[in-house]
């Protein structure tokens, strides 16, 4: 079974969220039960400067709208055999910001024609028409900046069988109408039954449209975006779509994030062995300038900083959690108001809270392991990576009732799930948890609980490869 596994972002090369985890993480997972997964990804910087191995494969003199494309063969990582194809386009991809955004955090304007590029490479590689001798059955997309490839497959005459994933409907790619014809797309499409979108162009609903497969990151988000709010305008199509719809929650790479080998941690645990818990937590206090003090409770989050995560939420109750005698570490970035909101709070409380306002892998890491208490209380999460992180690492997660979030943290067993989406909601449940933490042996309980669950991504793989002999089979 061959597979190409379109996606704007995979891990270690380049990632903003979650998406760039699973695309690192899954294509590897198929591999080992046999699915020849092979990635496409954008050439941006540092995909062209960490991709092992690289060699033309493929050099397009003049694809219209863009001149010469080149597309390169490379592997992922050098201890992983995962084949990536980059699309080396220097004009598009190679700038000195985000793969979506400049360095001042503003959207390209030219996001169409980079993500139509991706899309049409995919497309292409999936039909009968492409040059290369490997020639998936497969076409797997991710997210809107892949969702024009099963247009672009469909009106090419087909080829593959697509499958789209939802990592997120929030992004949804929705651009100015007159890029249709420019981008190479047939007029005919341009309908409801098709890729407009109240008189405009979204790469996200042709995706949706076009694709033979829909498959959404966890169950439970499979079935709230059939209605509103989390639809987000799209729910009639994906209501619809129900019978080729269905979740695949996603799982973690149990290598990367593993608390007895961690590279990031000075200190390694486990559930049998948990003791080593408490050295991260001392040590994690004092890297931070926090009061080293072991019984304080010590809550984290690690987040994109934007509406969705619910952060609003903890700074409305952050001066209250400190004045009960718990500590405090935000790590994130986004938002330039949540931003500076998360600055204050630390600022009002010197020992006690922390703000790291960036990008910081082996920090998230640390504070996955050296914190008592997790908070993600998301008011949507289509999966969710940092509960079952949090789980694993003996570190008890209090989230928000929603997608992945629901699918992944059972309440007052491995983790609180709140009853309210609200700031008065997120503190009843940190109520709780302060009520359990206060209790050593139902605590320690839990932590155990948690690190017992198993979140490899092999179950995920064999319901994705069972979906594409499916979908081969016709
Ligand atoms: P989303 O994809 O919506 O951002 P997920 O929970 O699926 O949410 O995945 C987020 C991923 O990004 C996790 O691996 C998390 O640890 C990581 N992450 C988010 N913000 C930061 C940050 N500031 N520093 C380091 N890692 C981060
Ligand atoms: C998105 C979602 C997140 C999910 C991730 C990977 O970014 O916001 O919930 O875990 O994709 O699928």
């Amino acid at each position: 079974m061959k597979v190409l596994f379109a996606t704007p972002e995979a891990r270690p090369l380049i990632k903003t969220g979650g998406l760039a985890d699973v695309s690192g993480a899954l294509p590897a997972a198929l591999r080992g039960i046999g699915v020849d997964c092979r990635l496409l990804l954008p050439g941006y910087h540092s995909v062209l400067s960490g991709a092992r191995e690289q060699r033309e494969v493929l050099r397009l003199a003049n694809l219209p709208g863009y001149g010469e494309v080149r597309l390169l063969e490379a592997r992922l990582t050098s201890d992983e055999d995962v084949p990536v194809y980059i699309v080396d386009y220097p004009y598009h991809y190679q700038r000195d910001g985000g793969p979506y955004q400049d360095a001042s955090g503003r959207d390209y304007p030219d996001n169409a024609w980079r993500f139509g590029l991706l899309s049409r490479i995919a497309a292409l590689l999936a039909s009968p028409l492409s040059p290369l001798d490997w020639r998936p059955r497969i076409l797997h997309c991710n997210d809107w900046q892949t969702g024009l490839a099963p247009a672009y497959l469909k009106f090419m005459g087909g080829g593959a069988a697509s499958v789209m994933t939802i990592h997120n409907l929030a992004y949804q790619g929705v651009f100015a109408p007159d890029l249709v014809a420019p981008l190479g797309l047939p007029r005919e499409g341009f309908r409801i039954e098709g890729f407009e979108y109240h008189g405009k162009l979204s790469f996200l609903k042709a995706g949706l449209y076009y694709a033979d497969w829909l498959t959404a990151v966890s169950p439970t988000y499979a079935e709230e975006i059939q209605r509103e709010p989390l639809g987000m305008g799209l729910q009639g199509l994906l209501a619809h779509r129900r019978e080729s719809l269905t979740g695949i929650l996603n799982g973690i790479d149990m290598a990367e994030w593993n608390p007895s080998s961690d590279l990031h941690l000075s200190c390694d645990y486990s559930a049998r062995a948990p003791a080593g818990k408490k050295r991260c937590k001392q040590v994690l206090q004092g890297d931070l300038n926090l009061e080293v003090n072991e019984e304080a409770p010590l809550f984290g989050l690690i987040s994109r900083f934007t509406p969705q995560k619910g952060l609003d939420w903890v700074l409305q109750v952050g001066d209250r959690l400190i004045a009960w005698g718990a500590q405090l570490i935000l790590l994130g970035k986004g938002d330039a108001e949540l931003e500076h909101a998360a600055r204050l709070l630390a600022a009002r409380h010197p020992g006690r809270a922390a703000a790291i306002i960036g990008y910081d892998e082996g920090l998230s890491h640390r504070v996955e392991a050296g914190a008592d208490i997790f908070l993600m209380p998301s008011r949507f999460e289509p999966c969710g990576l940092n509960q079952m992180y949090s789980q694993r690492y003996g570190t008890v997660p209090i989230v928000g009732a929603t997608g992945g979030l629901k699918d992944t943290v059972e309440d007052g067993v491995t983790g609180f799930v709140m009853s309210e989406p609200s700031a008065p909601g997120l503190w009843l449940a940190i109520e709780r948890a302060l009520a359990a933490y206060a209790d050593k042996p139902a605590w320690r309980h839990m932590m155990q609980a948690g690190m017992q669950q198993d979140f490899s991504w092999e179950r995920s793989a064999r319901q994705y490869a069972a979906l594409y002999e499916k979908l081969a089979a016709g």
